[in-house]
């Protein structure tokens, strides 16, 4: 199986969480691309998405699902997102797609994480993907030196600005073995907007694609 396959299996396994009657968290991503597609398929069955990025609300309404912001909304029961690294807790590295930010305040207005991934994501240790790290423009210098203390190697993301109108500094050389502790620590650093470090709230359900069929994780 190709990982395009593994992507969409996953995704059309995610249906399955879908409650139905609800607004539902979208995150972004290949991965939930494919999710997007397959939610196509029971739009009669939801009320609508709450969307993590500009490019999932632009995906999600030319199916004909209705996307609504998240301050007339309230808490979700659900929310369905990728990861570019996910651990053995349900720590996550994400933002590799440049949405970290209202992915994570999407995540947080959750009661549950659905996170969808194909199994090249799972990892030991997060780190080997670099961490992004969304940042206000004149911070950018003073978050790097920081983020270097740290044991990192900080490098901006070339001609990107987020939807938010920020940079992106991809850390590249982590081990990281203390996720909660590491994500504490970046967010204290002064500019930092959001850390793709998604451990304080990770996922609470790993749906994973492998060439045998869909594996499901909980986490505690
Ligand atoms: C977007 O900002 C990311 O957090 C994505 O969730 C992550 O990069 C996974 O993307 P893919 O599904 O494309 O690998």
């Amino acid at each position: 199986m190709t990982q395009d396959e593994l992507k969409q299996q996953v995704a059309a396994a995610a249906l399955t969480q879908v409650p139905r009657g609800e607004i539902i968290g979208v995150g972004t991503g290949s991965t939930v691309n494919f999710f997007i597609d397959a939610l196509a398929g029971i739009k009669d069955q939801i009320r609508g998405a709450v969307s993590s990025s500009e490019r999932s609300t632009e995906r999600l309404r030319s199916h004909g699902i209705s996307v609504f912001d998240l301050n007339e909304v309230g808490q979700l029961s659900v929310y369905v997102d990728g990861a570019d690294e996910i651990d053995a807790s349900g720590a996550m590295i994400k933002g590799g797609g440049g949405a970290l930010t209202r992915e994570k305040i999407i995540a947080e207005a959750a009661e549950r994480f659905i996170c969808i991934v194909d199994q090249s994501k799972l990892v030991p240790v997060l780190g080997k993907f670099p961490l992004p790290v969304e940042v206000v423009p004149m911070a950018r210098e003073l978050v790097a030196r920081r983020l270097r203390a740290l044991g990192g190697d900080p490098r901006e993301r070339t001609g990107y600005i987020t939807d938010n109108g920020n940079l992106i500094l991809d850390v590249h050389g982590l081990h990281i073995t203390q996720p909660r502790d590491f994500e504490s620590r970046v967010n204290q650093i002064p500019g930092v907007v959001t850390v793709g470090l998604f451990a304080l709230r990770g996922a609470d359900v790993a749906l994973v694609g492998t060439p045998t069929g869909v594996e499901r994780r909980d986490f505690l």
